[in-house]
């Protein structure tokens, strides 16, 4: 009996040393970390995953850190007591409050305890903010983020967070996101991240809870004029102009007419498909219901599938918006804008086709393609100055659309708004889509039905406006029944 008294009293004494005290403040650090990280998190309006990495990854190793080196005092401490028992010399480790000094520093280390508990405090609503930042999600993952940030930064999106939407309020989401985020930082640090980062992204929320935040569907109705310009590939790089009013139309009836483009995403209508590739740009299947119930089934010619053996997915703003914060500019439609804006001295014979031919070509690196770029065009006008500043700019063009290290270009990343270089909405409205009995396809062939050609042309022919629409004048000839992706692609397909 008092020989288990004495050994348990010997067991507690063992902790009171100098090295497990100091275990058991970062220990108990961790722990307040830990709860106060959790704390923000949970509070937080929006959250995001590497919160998760910094709760369940960073804290939990210095807890683990704390009680290891608790742990390893304690040995010290038995071995210099096992010495002492041997008549080697002291115990220099133990605590003994009977002894002033011993007393002074434990004063001084419990006050150098509670800076430390307040520092963390503090660290931790820092580390809080930061890993909130644009500037984290970005800029921490450098390599592997720059395609995104870059095209981000260049977006009407500028200023919205990658969290709002990545990721969303909410309690599901945000468990959910700390344990993909908590894998992507191990995928990057492990170097085991894939290039292109895959997209459609697999669990991405739906739009209703992120977009819908700041564009609701009573926040729009009526048509959108855009103006779409273009150059040809002729030495007199001959503008050709396209003006085109959308109808993108409304989606609540107590704001205005429902219709039109936003039509899909009318609450009351549902449209559900199938895709048969991962990147969904093959659509075999299609079923819309509307808001009386009437629902339509459509099918491309030989799909004859049973289609309760694949996934079915409601349709949303993603479906068309797939790129609102993240668009690789396409190598014709950069170099258009750069000359529409002046910036690319039109008055350089063919620079249009040179300019497109040389971000059109596969470089292995960013250095690469910036060596190829000058010496092509150099070579192309070997006597005229202005083509200095034409590589500067086609150089900065490539900078911010195209990036080899990580394989991010308008080749890897398809826009499905539109149809000329992607199938995009043509995935449906290919004419080929038809209802069992072939009566019916989803709307194809009306060229007026998403869209008027309010003008067309150079000069004077844009003048000129005709609200009911023209036929599309194509400046590449008679297209039959071609689709526009077949010949467009970031350039003319060879
Ligand atoms: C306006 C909303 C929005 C914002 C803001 C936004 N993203 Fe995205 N992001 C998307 C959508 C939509 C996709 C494509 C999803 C799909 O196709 O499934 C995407 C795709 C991605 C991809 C996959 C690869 C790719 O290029 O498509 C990454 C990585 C990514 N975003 C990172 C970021 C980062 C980092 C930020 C902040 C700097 C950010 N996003 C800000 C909406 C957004
Ligand atoms: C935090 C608010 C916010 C969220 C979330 C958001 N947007 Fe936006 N969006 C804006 C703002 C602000 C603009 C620029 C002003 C405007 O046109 O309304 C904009 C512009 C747009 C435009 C017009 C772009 C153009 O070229 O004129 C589209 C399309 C768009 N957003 C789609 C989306 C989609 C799709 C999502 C979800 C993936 C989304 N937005 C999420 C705030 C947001
Ligand atoms: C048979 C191949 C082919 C098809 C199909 C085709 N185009 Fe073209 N397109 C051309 C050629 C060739 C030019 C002339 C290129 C030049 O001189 O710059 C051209 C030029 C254009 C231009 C102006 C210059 C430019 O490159 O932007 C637009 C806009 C355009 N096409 C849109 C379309 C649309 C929209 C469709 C589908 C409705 C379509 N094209 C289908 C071959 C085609
Ligand atoms: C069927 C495809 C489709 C769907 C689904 C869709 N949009 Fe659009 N949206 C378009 C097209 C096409 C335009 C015209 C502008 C363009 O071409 O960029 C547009 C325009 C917009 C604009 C710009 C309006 C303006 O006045 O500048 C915003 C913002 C927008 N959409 C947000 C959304 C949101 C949010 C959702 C989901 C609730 C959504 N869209 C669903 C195709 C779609
Ligand atoms: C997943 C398939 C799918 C995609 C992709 C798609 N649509 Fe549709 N769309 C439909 C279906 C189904 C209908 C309803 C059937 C019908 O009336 O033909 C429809 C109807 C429409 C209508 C007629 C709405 C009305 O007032 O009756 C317009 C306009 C339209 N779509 C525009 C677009 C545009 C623009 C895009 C590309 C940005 C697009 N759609 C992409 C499936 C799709
Ligand atoms: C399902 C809806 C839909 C149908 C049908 C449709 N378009 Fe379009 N079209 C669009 C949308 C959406 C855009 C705008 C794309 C963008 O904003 O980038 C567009 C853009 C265009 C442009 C401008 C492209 C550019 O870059 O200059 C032309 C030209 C065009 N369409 C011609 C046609 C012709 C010709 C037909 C008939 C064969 C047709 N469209 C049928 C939805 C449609």
């Amino acid at each position: 009996m008092s020989e288990t008294t004495s050994q348990s009293a010997s067991q507690v004494s063992l902790f009171r040393n100098w090295i497990s005290l100091t275990g058991l403040i970062v220990a108990l650090a961790s722990l307040l970390a830990f709860a106060l990280l959790f704390l923000f998190d949970t509070l937080a309006h929006f959250s995001n995953p590497y919160m998760g990495v910094m709760i369940y990854m960073v804290t939990p190793t210095f807890l683990v850190l704390g009680v290891l080196v608790g742990i390893g005092g304690v040995l010290l401490e038995r071995r210099g007591l096992r010495r002492v028992a041997a008549g080697e010399k002291q115990a220099f480790l133990l605590i003994d409050l009977s002894r002033p000094r011993h007393r002074r520093i434990l004063g001084g280390f419990v006050v150098a305890a509670l800076f430390f508990f307040l520092f963390t405090a503090f660290a931790s609503y820092q580390a809080y903010h930061f890993t909130e930042s644009v500037q984290f999600c970005g800029h921490a993952c450098h390599m592997v983020m720059k395609p995104e940030l870059t095209t981000y930064e260049h977006s009407p999106h500028a200023r919205v967070a990658c969290t709002s939407c990545h990721i969303g309020s909410g309690a599901t989401w945000f468990v959910r996101s700390k344990l993909s985020g908590a894998y992507q930082v191990y995928a990057v640090l492990a170097n085991k991240y894939p290039r292109p980062v895959p997209t459609p992204i697999k669990n991405l929320r739906p739009a209703q809870e992120t977009c819908e935040q700041c564009h609701w569907p009573k926040a729009f109705v009526g048509n959108l004029d855009r103006v779409y310009a273009h150059f040809l590939t002729d030495a007199s790089n001959t503008p050709y102009t396209v003006r085109l009013s959308l109808k993108v139309g409304g989606a609540d009836p107590s704001h205005g007419p429902v219709g039109g483009i936003h039509w899909h995403m009318n609450v009351a209508n549902k449209i559900e498909y199938i895709a048969a590739d991962k990147e969904r740009q093959t659509i075999p299947w299609v079923r819309a219901t509307d808001s009386q119930s009437v629902v339509t089934e459509f099918r491309s010619t030989g799909f004859t599938n049973d289609p309760s053996q694949y996934v079915i997915r409601r349709m949303d703003c993603m479906d068309c918006h797939n790129r609102p914060a993240h668009k690789y500019g396409k190598p014709d439609s950069v170099v258009d804008l750069a000359i529409a804006l002046g910036r690319i001295d039109r008055a350089i014979p063919s620079v249009k086709s040179n300019a497109v031919a040389v971000l059109l070509q596969s470089y292995p690196t960013q250095q690469r393609a910036m060596e190829g770029i000058a010496t092509q065009l150099i070579g192309q006008y070997p006597n005229d100055p202005r083509i200095r500043l034409v590589i500067d700019i086609v150089q900065q063009i490539y900078r911010d659309n195209m990036f080899p290290e990580m394989k991010a270009s308008w080749r890897n990343y398809p826009d499905n708004i539109g149809h000329k270089d992607w199938y995009g909405c043509f995935r449906c409205h290919d004419g080929e889509h038809k209802t069992a009995d072939k009566k019916n396809s989803i709307k194809a062939n009306d060229c007026n039905a998403c869209h008027l050609i309010l003008a067309q042309g150079r000069g004077a022919e844009l003048q000129k406006l005709t609200p009911e629409g023209q036929p599309f004048a194509h400046p590449g000839g008679d297209i039959g029944e071609m689709k526009c992706h077949d010949c467009h692609f970031g350039g003319l397909v060879q």
